[in-house]
Parts: structure tokens; sequence; C-alpha cells
């Protein structure tokens, strides 16, 4: 019951959209129970494995905290699925994540994630995907993970920095893609806003899921 995207499901700069991913699968709300403050990053409700990210403070890089969330909270039974949470918030991103391998995770953002416009360090430090010599800021993937975003939550590349600095061009090496769908079974992403990629909008990479893309 699985149908393979192809890895060209990209374009419109500057524009957002809605991207929907529906699957027959009901997304599992694990209950808040009275929060434990685990790290200053993150907030834990042990009983829910459940992780509520803090945004860094002042502008700073939110990346370790999101990366901390879903290691604690990412890995799970399909009989105790874990859930990370973005607050209502702007998380600035200022370092590549690599986030894989993931389990059982049910993914609520409300905020948004602003990735930084420093050109240098992602030309120099974008994650490689594998193909066409591109590159991501953000590898993500694993099996049964459900994301929604609300019809509000966003992802901000910033890409108005990359389009002056590409001057037109379409693929400069090590011009990072926001967000790669990588190794992902079973999952559903709905509802999540794309504002101004780096490059293209969330090239799927052997994904398995039902895919309904309002452009
Ligand atoms: C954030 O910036 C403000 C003003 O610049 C400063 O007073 C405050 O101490 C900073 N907070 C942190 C956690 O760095
Ligand atoms: C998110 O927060 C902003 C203000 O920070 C508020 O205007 C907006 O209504 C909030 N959105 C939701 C969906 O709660
Ligand atoms: C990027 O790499 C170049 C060449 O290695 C180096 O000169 C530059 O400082 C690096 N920039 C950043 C932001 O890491
Ligand atoms: C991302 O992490 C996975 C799992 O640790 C690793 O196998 C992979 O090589 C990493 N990818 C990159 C580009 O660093
Ligand atoms: C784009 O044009 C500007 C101004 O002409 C130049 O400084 C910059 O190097 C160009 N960018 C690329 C990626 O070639
Ligand atoms: C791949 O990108 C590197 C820079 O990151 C560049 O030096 C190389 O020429 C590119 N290779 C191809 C086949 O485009």
């Amino acid at each position: 019951m699985a149908r393979h995207l192809h890895d060209g499901l990209v374009s419109s700069y500057g524009k957002a959209f809605l991207l929907a991913i529906m699957m027959h699968k009901t997304l599992a709300v694990a209950a808040l129970q009275v929060p434990l403050v685990l790290s200053q990053a993150i907030t834990t409700t042990a009983a829910a494995n459940t992780c509520v990210v803090q945004p860094a403070p002042n502008g700073t890089d939110s990346a370790p905290a999101i990366i901390q969330a879903f290691q604690n909270c990412g890995h799970n039974d399909a009989s105790s699925r874990g859930k990370v949470v973005f607050l209502n918030e702007t998380y600035d991103i200022k370092s590549v994540m690599n986030i894989t391998g993931l389990s059982n995770v049910d993914v609520d953002l409300q905020g948004t994630l602003l990735w930084d416009t420093n050109i240098d360090y992602w030309l120099n430090n974008s994650l490689p995907v594998g193909y066409q010599n591109q590159s991501s800021a953000w590898l993500f993937g694993g099996d049964s993970i459900t994301w929604t975003g609300n019809g509000y939550g966003t992802l901000d590349g910033n890409g108005q920095t990359w389009y002056d600095f590409i001057n037109g061009s379409s693929n400069y090496p090590g011009r990072p893609h926001q967000i790669t769908i990588t190794g992902t079974t079973n999952s559903v992403f709905e509802g999540i806003r794309f504002v101004q990629s780096q490059m293209w909008y969330v090239p799927y990479l052997s994904i398995q899921c039902y895919l309904d893309a309002l452009l």
C-alpha cells in the first residue's frame, strides 16, 4: 500500500504552499502530563515520551535542542509513540541537522523554523544527499512519523538571500535543500507551510507514503 514519489516534487520559488500527505492512519496525540524539565532546551513529559523544544534565546542556534529532542523522544516502540512539539515561536536554525532513523514519533509544529543566512557556513557544511551533487540543511526521516504543521507551522528558508546570491542560476554547489525527507516509510506530513526555501522544496528520497500537495 505504498507509493514511491519521484524526486522532482519541487519548484515555485518564493511561494508558500501547504503540503498535505494523507494516509489511512489517525494522529495519536499523547496526553500532556505535568512537564518535567530535563534541560534548559527541552521540556519532557516522561510518561508520554513527549519533548517540547524551547527556542534558543536571543536568536542563537536552536538546532542542538531540536536534535536532542528527537534523540530523546524520536525513537519509540509502536506501543508507546513519542512526540516532539515545537511551540508557536520562532526557532533560528544556524547549523545542519541530521535526524534520521526515527521510529514511531509524532511531530507537532506550531511555530516557525527560520534558517540563518550565513551563506559561507551553508556552502561549507550542507549535508550531501547522495545524488546529483546536491546537499541539504536538514536530513530527516524514519519509520512511522506523523508530522502536522496545523496549517500554519512554517519552514522558512530565508531564501531571498540565496536568490540574490546565485543570480538566477539553479544548482549552485553546496546550496542546500531546506529539508530532505530520506529513508522514510509509513509516514504522514501535513499542513506544513514552506516559505522561501534556500533551493528546492522538499526533495523526497525513498519515501513511502501517500502525498497530496497543494501548490
Ligand atoms: C539576550 O539579550 C538581552 C539584550 O541584548 C540580554 O540582556 C540578555 O541577557 C540575553 N539573554 C541571554 C540568555 O543571553
Ligand atoms: C502564534 O503567536 C502569535 C503571536 O506570537 C499570534 O499572533 C498567533 O495567533 C499565534 N498563532 C496560533 C495559531 O496560536
Ligand atoms: C568556509 O570554507 C572556507 C575555505 O575552507 C574558509 O575560508 C571559510 O572560513 C569557511 N567559512 C565558514 C563560515 O566556515
Ligand atoms: C546522517 O546520520 C546517519 C545515521 O547516523 C549516518 O548514517 C549518515 O551518514 C549521516 N549523513 C550525513 C550526510 O552525515
Ligand atoms: C552574483 O553577482 C554578484 C554581483 O555581480 C557577484 O558578486 C556574485 O559573486 C555572484 N554570485 C555568484 C554565485 O556567482
Ligand atoms: C560538485 O560540487 C563541488 C563543490 O561542492 C564541485 O567542486 C564539483 O565540481 C561538483 N561536481 C559536479 C559533477 O557538479
